[in-house]
This record gives structure tokens, C-alpha cells and sequence, in this order.
């Protein structure tokens, strides 16, 4: 292994570049040069990279969204365009690929590796922890904590004017972000695409709550469910209090990634490396009870991930 190239791609997540740098510093200290491109996959076509040094990672660690830049290249799922990729990787000398994103992402190196032979290792870096074999994605903690923290001012507010807010959080088709925001803020609700939500009883325990003193209400949306609007629109005439929303959007995204992450990423990263130099190609990097393991990304991209269902009713008991 002289030479490898390394991509971010899809959605930006914060510790992308706490990979960036891991993934440099663990390759340049056993000798192996590292082509970093730009824009995910559009930069491989374009042949737009950097070469990095240990020293060109300094002081990105703590730095929101990715160096690297990214994309999403939907021209990436045309047989042909993957072939160009895979000729201007060999034309660069690049032996192996470490893709940092989603599913899609992943689903892209796949196909790179088996109709090209281009070896690639993946690290899941999404918001939305929704890959499977890994317990937590990069990003995903910091995610949490930035909309945890919004939620609590609009907490704030709520109580102050005796409001509800009905906030919509991203996600994709999982409820992850939605479920783990309400159980930390401790929200009337969570709204989520694994469960459908029966709105005749929500709005029968708000009024509930409202009835025993409670003056703030609260209620999560995953994107993947429905819009805040139609969850207004279903609850503002059951429950005849004042309703506000929030869409929290691309907010979700950014910032300086937590210790979590930090943490997470640098261990990814120098495992991606580890993996390439022993051989271990086409598998992603994924974290489970705190060990790092390696699945074949075939696998990974072959099994949805689900929420743990019994977080679903802590989140419905400690409300
Ligand atoms: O996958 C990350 C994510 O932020 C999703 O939660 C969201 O649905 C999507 O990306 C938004 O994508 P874009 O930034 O392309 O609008």
C-alpha cells in the first residue's frame, strides 16, 4: 500500500475532519502518501485533489463540516461514470479508497469496488445514525447535543408564553435524532416513521399535562415522518392551545464536533488505515460496545438499522 485517496461525501457531519486528520497522520507515519479529494466523488471524476502531509491536517480537528469539501453526485450511480472514476484512481497510482459518509456514499464505493477492483474501506459519518453495524455514526453526538441545546431555549419560551412547539428535526427515514432529542429534553412527544402516532391520545395526554400544571408542551418530528405543519394542523385543533414551529434544518449539521466525536472519528480513521495495510478491503469501520469492529459493506448496506424499541417507551414513561 504506497498511495490511497480519501473522500467525504453526502451530507457534511461534524468530526469529518478529525478523520481527515486521522486517517493522514496513521497512513503518512507508515510511509503511505494520501491524496485527499475534493468534493466526494465529483473530485475523483475531476481529478481534483490535494496531496496531504502530517503537518497540512494541523488544527482541523476542531473545526465543523469537512476540509474536504463535499457532494452529492447522483451522475455517481451511471455504470460509465463509476468506470471513469476507477481509471482515474489508477492513473493516479491510488491502491485504495477510504470513503467518509452515508449510505449512499457507501453504496457508491461498493459498486466501485466490485465492477472496478478498486479496494475501499468506509467510516459512517451521517446525522442520522442510520447505518447499520455501527452503534453511533460520526456526527451523530454532536447533532444531538446543538439540537438539544436549541430545544431547550425554545423550552423557554414555551413556558413563558404556555405554548406548544412542535419541532421537526432531520433524520432521513429514521426517528433516531427525533427519539434521542425527546428523551433528553424530555418532550411530550416524539413523532417518528418507526411508529404511527395515534394524534386523538397525544392530544388527549398534553391536555392531561396541562391539566396537572405542566406549562410548557414540547413535540419532536422526524423528518422522515411528517412536516411540523401537518402535525400543527393535527394537534392545533384537538389540544386549543397556542402552537408554535420550529424546523431546525442544516443547523443540524454544522459545529465543532463534541469530545465524543473527536474521539470516535480518531479512532475510525486510524482503523480505515489499519485495515487497508493488513488487507482487509470493502468492509466499513463501525463501533459496537466500544470496540471497533469491521463489516463487510455489502452487509452493511443489506440490513436497515432499527431503533432500540425500548427506548421508545422510556422516552413515553419519563415524559
Ligand atoms: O443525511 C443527512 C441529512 O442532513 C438528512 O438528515 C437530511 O434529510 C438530508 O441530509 C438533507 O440533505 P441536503 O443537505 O442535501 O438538503
Amino acid at each position: 500500500m504506497k498511495r490511497i485517496g480519501l473522500i467525504t461525501s453526502g451530507g457534511d457531519a461534524p468530526g469529518m475532519n478529525a478523520v481527515i486528520r486521522a486517517v493522514t497522520r496513521s497512513a503518512v507515519v507508515e510511509n503511505i502518501e494520501v491524496y485527499g479529494f475534493l468534493r466526494g466523488y465529483a473530485g475523483i471524476l475531476d481529478k481534483d485533489y490535494k496531496k496531504f502531509n502530517y503537518s497540512d491536517v494541523g488544527g482541523i480537528m476542531e473545526r465543523g463540516g469537512t476540509i474536504l469539501r463535499t457532494a452529492r453526485v447522483p451522475e455517481f450511480k451511471v455504470p460509465e461514470v463509476r468506470k471513469k472514476a476507477a481509471d482515474n484512481l489508477k492513473d493516479l497510482g491510488i491502491d485504495a479508497l477510504v470513503i467518509i459518509g452515508g449510505e449512499g456514499s457507501l453504496t457508491g464505493g461498493k459498486l466501485l469496488s466490485d465492477e472496478q477492483g478498486i479496494p475501499v474501506v468506509g467510516v459512517p459519518g451521517s446525522i442520522d445514525n442510520d447505518i447499520a453495524y455501527t452503534d453511533m455514526s460520526i456526527g451523530v453526538d454532536t447533532c444531538l447535543n446543538t439540537v438539544i441545546d436549541v430545544l431547550q431555549k425554545l423550552k423557554d419560551t414555551a413556558s413563558s408564553h404556555e405554548r406548544a412547539f412542535i419541532v421537526e428535526v432531520m433524520g432521513r427515514t429514521s426517528g433516531y435524532i427525533a427519539l434521542m432529542t425527546g428523551l433528553a429534553i424530555g418532550a411530550e412527544a416524539v413523532i417518528i416513521p418507526e411508529i404511527p402516532t395515534d394524534y386523538d391520545s397525544l392530544a388527549e395526554k398534553m391536555w392531561e399535562e396541562r391539566k396537572r400544571g405542566k406549562i410548557n408542551s414540547i413535540v419532536v418530528v422526524a423528518e422522515g415522518s411528517a412536516s411540523a405543519y401537518t402535525v400543527a394542523r393535527h394537534l392545533e385543533n384537538r389540544i386549543g392551545f397556542e402552537t408554535r414551529i420550529t424546523i431546525l434544518g442544516h443547523i443540524q449539521r454544522g459545529g465543532s464536533p463534541s469530545a465524543f466525536d473527536r474521539i470516535l472519528a480518531s479512532r475510525m480513521g486510524n482503523e480505515s488505515v489499519k485495515s487497508l495495510i493488513e488487507g482487509e478491503f470493502n468492509v466499513m469501520i463501525g463501533l459496537s460496545r466500544n470496540d471497533l469492529i469491521r463489516t463487510p459493506i455489502e452487509k452493511v448496506l443489506a440490513e436497515k438499522k432499527s431503533l432500540d424499541l425500548e427506548i421508545v417507551k422510556l422516552a413515553n414513561i419519563l415524559s
